[in-house]
């Protein structure tokens, strides 16, 4: 239908083709509330300026005005499953050291000695204790003073002048954040309505079973937006369009700090010719996608080469293998998971780097954080998957952190993925040139597709113009 107001026109514009919330209809299970729509609101057409993505002095005003006062994902609980584990979390120019206690609950100091400013730890451990290896002052993992070497010559430091500073540290879904400056909105406030729309998918019984970084060329935000929308999938993926709705996707945005973006899967995209297509054909296109190299993959091991029955769709097909063999491998009931939760792609993003995604299957959960400068970042993927029911979870596992001129292929445990991130990484370092040598410095953005990278951008200037985060 048209739009008539004149600033919003096209906002209302949509893919042909079968909308995500017709295909919430006709799946096999009933949709959960949070999935049977989209949740859009139009914000605007405006270009961005390019300066945003490539300027120091804007990159040194979020270190200042925005980190600091927002609730960053700082670990897993199955990061630090046990007491005095702790874990080095850095972004922004800050450094913490994020440790469980005795009672279980988790504190977020900075990692920063007191005397002459070592750092106190670089890598993760644990300890009951943090003693600094240049002189030798000590911490309890409470954040405490325990004592230093020479304590003659320090008369004038009394104790409680060294507790280690601390951040808020909250905690939800097996997810800890921390926030350096206290004060504003709960965490509960800042991720809603996630926690709300996760209660189904618990990711709390999850465990992180792959976690791969690596630096990329391009800044944080210019990375973090590549995965943000499905469209570039037509020429950055195009080995997906068998089985992807690409631009039959919904997006979503509620508030400052949560959007989504659901990707179905097990469907034609409207990119592709259907004629001749079959149901079949897709299936089979799937599991070529899912299918391993190099790693004594065989077709007939994969629990989604299905055969699509008479009658029946790729999607309900897919969708039905997969809550047999989520169910087998996890113990928990499926049974009342609808074909969107265990087969597409449910990527939320919560402000401002923080990207879960929801459903039954092993989810990917993403991070990005800044780099040393507003060229480069930090990308990590982690892929959670839930643990056997009625079993304790697993420990973690360590961060798998390739070198710069390591591919993400070079991280086999990512298996097909690697691929797709390679084809996403080869567009970045020149998204980030080509902002440097714009002419026209700006950033035109989609209407509907690209309203998750806008919405950010709006909340970004919220704490650079003083709305959010620090007041006065
Ligand atoms: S810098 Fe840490 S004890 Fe001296
Ligand atoms: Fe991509």
């Amino acid at each position: 239908m048209a739009d008539s107001n004149p600033p919003e026109a096209g906002s209302a514009a949509r893919s042909p083709g079968i909308s995500w919330s017709e295909l919430m209809a006709i799946d096999s299970r009933p949709a959960p509330a949070c999935l049977t729509s989209d949740h859009y609101t139009y914000l605007g057409s405006d270009p961005l300026p390019a300066e945003r993505y490539t300027s120091e002095a804007f990159a040194q005003a979020e270190r200042e005005k925005m980190w600091p006062y927002v609730w960053q994902f700082a670990a897993r609980e199955e990061d630090l499953p046990d007491e005095g584990d702790y874990v080095v979390y850095e972004n922004a120019g800050r450094s913490y050291l994020i440790s469980r206690q005795a009672d279980g609950s988790v504190r977020a100091h900075h990692n920063v000695c007191l005397h002459r400013g070592r750092k106190l730890r670089t890598q993760d451990g644990a300890a009951d204790k943090f003693t600094c290896p240049f002189h030798g002052f000590t911490w309890n993992k409470d954040g405490s003073f325990d004592s230093m070497p020479c304590a003659w010559d320090f008369g004038h430091l009394p104790k409680e002048r060294l507790h280690l500073p601390e951040a808020e540290v909250g905690r939800w879904g097996g997810y800890i954040f921390l926030r350096e400056e206290p004060g504003g909105p709960s965490l509960e406030d800042f991720l809603a309505p996630l926690p709300e729309h996760f209660k189904r998918w618990r990711h709390e019984e999850c465990t992180t079973v792959i976690w791969v970084a690596k630096e990329v060329p391009a800044n944080w935000k210019v990375t973090a937006e590549a995965f943000m929308e499905a469209w570039h999938t037509v020429v950055t993926h195009p080995q997906l369009l068998p089985f992807s709705g690409d631009c039959n996707s919904a997006y979503s945005n509620w508030g400052d700090n949560v959007n989504a973006n659901l990707v179905p899967f097990g469907i034609l995209s409207p990119h592709i010719d259907a004629e001749g297509r079959t149901q079949q054909w897709i299936v089979d296109e799937f599991v070529k996608y899912n299918g391993r190299s190099g790693d004594n993959y065989e077709a007939s091991d994969n629990p989604f080469a299905v055969t699509v029955p008479e009658g029946k769709t790729a999607r309900e097909t897919l969708g039905a293998a997969m809550r047999a063999a989520y169910a087998a491998q996890t113990g928990y009931d499926h049974d009342d998971a609808t074909d969107a939760e265990l087969l597409d792609a449910l990527v939320y993003n919560v402000f401002p780097n923080f990207a879960p995604w929801g459903g039954f299957m092993p989810n990917i959960v993403y991070r990005w954080r800044p780099g040393k400068t507003a060229d480069t970042c930090l990308m990590e993927v982690r892929i959670l998957a839930r643990g056997k029911q009625g079993e304790p979870l697993a420990r973690g596992v360590p961060l798998h952190m390739l070198g710069p001129d390591e591919l993400w292929t070079a991280a086999p445990e990512l298996g097909i993925l690697g691929d797709v991130f390679e084809q996403d990484m080869a567009n970045l370092p020149f998204v980030q040139e080509g902002l440097h040598c714009s002419k026209n410095g700006r950033v035109e953005l989609a209407n509907y597709q690209e309203i998750r990278v806008r919405q950010f951008h709006q909340t970004l200037d919220k704490y650079l113009n003083g709305e959010a985060g620090k007041q006065g």
